[in-house]
């Protein structure tokens, strides 16, 4: 079971019922003993009446005397008791009528005992001593056993009731008691690299609970602090390296300009030069992606017709795939305005597409498909290279990671790419993931960003030559 309320709950329930069954056979033999101890008492009492009614002298009285004393006594009482006397020398002397004659079996030793006796049914037994007789008085343990039988249905009924409101109640109390263990779960699962600053609410209860709750926000006060060193050395450093590189790359283009080298020296400073050009791009990239990890940038986001950008993007990506001998095509359906700012999706669509330029083989074919619902717009950019392995298609949006077995990756890159794609449609309170392509060739990137409610959802042709597949 993996509920911890459950569990509790059905410990409760177990404890509680088992408890109060335990209670129920303890007062069931104490209420047995009580009773049949008034059986005891009565058996007694009739006694008394007999040895009253014969008198001191009872030893002097004839059999038939004594006989016709008890009876007048007894007879009224026929339907209680059960009266035997007899002597060891005078043998039976009386007989209730209602044992016909029977005498009432002894148990040697025992002078209070029951006894099961056929159709009669149980009877509980005295044995008194009046020398030279034994008197026997016997009553009937069915009132006993009917009330015996009376408190064991009650009792098992109550126990079943028992044990259903005890599963019921200790439900109540585990998720009020878990209560405080849900709103930490809930919060902790909310805290991520983009959300650091949220904490956990602190019970105003000190209990362990409370406890867990400081100690967890402590530690998340430490992870905040990290991570803005981190950012903080990332901006820092890719800032102060800025200056340098300029001086570097002013320089060269000095010596360049001077006409003072051979050949061989110019080509190799031009190598450097473009190295420096590429070292730039980088540390732009990183500066960019910890500003919008800190979401320092802020973004005009507004409605917007996604056709103009997918119309422009089309025509560029027309350029640059067909530079590279391949086939682009693009497919919108759906109206509406998704909410975006352009130029950032343009930066990732650019991204995206330049990913899958870099692996698709010579002649393969590139595909944009974008559809536009009621709450969100859907881009995919699918192409038909080798693919991202299942376990990589998460990792390849982590800064500087490049797959060694990936085309793409043979490719000059930096890393940064979809990194920073994740940040802006992340900045867009959207989502970017990466699937197989169709057919399980090739990679498919897709990002989802919220739209704004349109009726109409008529495929569309995009007005840009690139809309339609082109060799
Ligand atoms: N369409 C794709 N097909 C196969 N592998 C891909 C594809 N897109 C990305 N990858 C893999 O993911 C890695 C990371 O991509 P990303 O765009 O972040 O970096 P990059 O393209 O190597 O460099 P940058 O984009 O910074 O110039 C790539 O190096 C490549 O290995
Ligand atoms: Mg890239």
């Amino acid at each position: 079971m993996r509920s911890i309320g459950a569990r509790l709950s059905l410990w409760y329930a177990a404890a509680a019922t088992t408890t109060l069954a335990i209670l129920f056979i303890a007062g069931y033999y104490l209420l047995e003993t009580y009773l049949i101890h008034g059986l005891d008492l009565l058996n007694q009492s009739e006694f008394n009446q007999i040895k009253a009614r014969l008198g001191p002298d009872y030893r002097l009285l004839s059999p038939a005397v004594i006989d016709q004393r008890i009876r007048e006594t007894t007879e009224y009482a026929s339907v209680l008791f059960y009266i035997d006397i007899h002597g060891r020398d005078t043998g039976t002397i009386f007989y209730s009528t209602n044992l016909h004659g029977k005498s009432i079996p002894d148990v040697k030793g025992e002078r209070k005992y029951d006894l099961d006796w056929g159709s009669i049914g149980l009877l509980r037994v005295g044995e008194f001593l009046l020398s030279p007789y034994d008197v026997m008085i016997a009553t009937s343990e069915t009132q006993v056993q009917d009330v015996m039988e009376g408190y064991a249905e009650v009792g098992a009924g109550l126990l079943a009731i028992m044990l259903v409101m005890s599963v019921v109640i200790g439900l109540g109390l585990s998720r009020l008691a878990l209560r405080p263990v849900r709103l930490i779960r809930e919060t902790a699962s909310r805290i991520g690299s983009d959300n650091l600053s949220e904490r956990i609410a602190v019970p105003q209860v000190h209990d362990e609970i409370s406890e867990l709750a400081l100690l967890l926000n402590a530690m998340f006060d430490r992870l905040e602090d990290s991570f803005k060193h981190v950012r903080r050395f990332a901006a820092d450093a890719s800032h102060e390296l800025k200056t340098p590189l300029s001086l570097v790359r002013l320089h060269a283009e000095k010596l360049l300009a001077s006409g003072a080298l051979d050949c061989e020296n110019e080509e190799e400073l031009l190598t450097i030069l473009e190295e420096v050009t590429r070292l730039n791009a980088t540390i732009d990239e990183l500066l960019f992606l910890s500003r919008i990890e800190a979401r320092s940038i802020t973004l005009e986001l507004a409605p917007h017709d996604p056709t103009a950008l997918l119309a422009t993007f089309s025509i560029d990506a027309q350029v640059l795939t067909e530079a590279r001998g391949l086939r682009f095509s693009a497919s919108h359906a759906g109206q509406g305005k998704a909410i975006y700012e352009p130029r950032w999706l343009r930066r990732v669509l650019l991204n995206l597409l330049s990913n899958a330029v870099n692996a698709s083989p010579p002649g393969g074919q590139i595909r944009l498909r974008s559809t536009l619902d009621g709450s969100r717009w859907r881009v995919s950019l699918e192409d038909e290279g080798t693919g991202v392995p299942l376990a990589e298609r998460e990792r390849i949006f982590d800064r500087f990671m490049r797959l060694k077995s990936s085309a793409a990756a043979s490719q000059e890159g930096s890393g940064l790419g979809l990194a920073i794609c994740r940040g802006i449609i992340g900045l867009h309170d959207g989502r970017i993931f990466a699937e197989a392509g169709s057919d399980g060739r090739g990679l498919r990137v897709v990002f989802e960003i919220p739209a704004e409610p349109a009726a109409a959802h008529a495929p569309l042709s995009l007005n840009a030559p690139a809309t339609t597949a082109s060799a």
